[in-house]
């Protein structure tokens, strides 16, 4: 008899931590998901600038953000072109620039970056297609 409600009582404590690790856990993971969300969307600027919205945007403007005489001289808005040329080597496109990254000389890599900066939009423009 008392074995039986000790079983019991193990069973109905087994249930309620699972139920409650699982619920922690699954909390945990949508804070993530929500605040990464924020985080892209108005997010601070921290080393760099937020790039919500980068592609066609202005360079160097805006963004609540302090940048360079050299990078706010540049000019024009931020063509794929012009982002690839920066990613593959920033102080090669914005002699000058804020920007301390190395730069990524692998082209596809370069083209991944690309790609994700095109969702950071709530209207994304689309990729170019191959040329035929
Ligand atoms: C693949 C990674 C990166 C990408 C795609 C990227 C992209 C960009 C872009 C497009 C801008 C110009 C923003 C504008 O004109 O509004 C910028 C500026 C900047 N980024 Fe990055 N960045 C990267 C990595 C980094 C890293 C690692 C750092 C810091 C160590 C950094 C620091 C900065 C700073 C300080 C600026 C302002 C530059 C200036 O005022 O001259 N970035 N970044």
């Amino acid at each position: 008899m008392t074995t039986d409600v000790l079983l019991e009582w193990l069973i109905k404590s087994a249930i309620i931590l699972f139920v409650l690790v699982t619920a922690v856990a699954y909390l945990t993971f949508l804070e993530r998901k929500v605040m990464s969300w924020i985080q892209l969307r108005i997010g601070p600027n921290r080393v760099g600038p937020n790039l919500y919205g980068i592609v066609g945007d202005h360079k160097g403007e805006g963004r609540g953000f302090n940048f360079s005489a050299a990078l706010k001289a540049k000019g024009g808005t931020w063509t794929d072109d012009d982002l690839n040329k920066f990613i593959a080597s920033p102080k090669g496109f914005v002699p000058g620039t804020a920007m301390g990254f190395a730069g990524i000389p692998k082209d596809s890599e370069r083209a991944d970056v690309i790609a994700y900066l095109h969702t950071l939009s709530d209207n994304p423009v689309p990729l170019p297609t191959a040329s035929k």
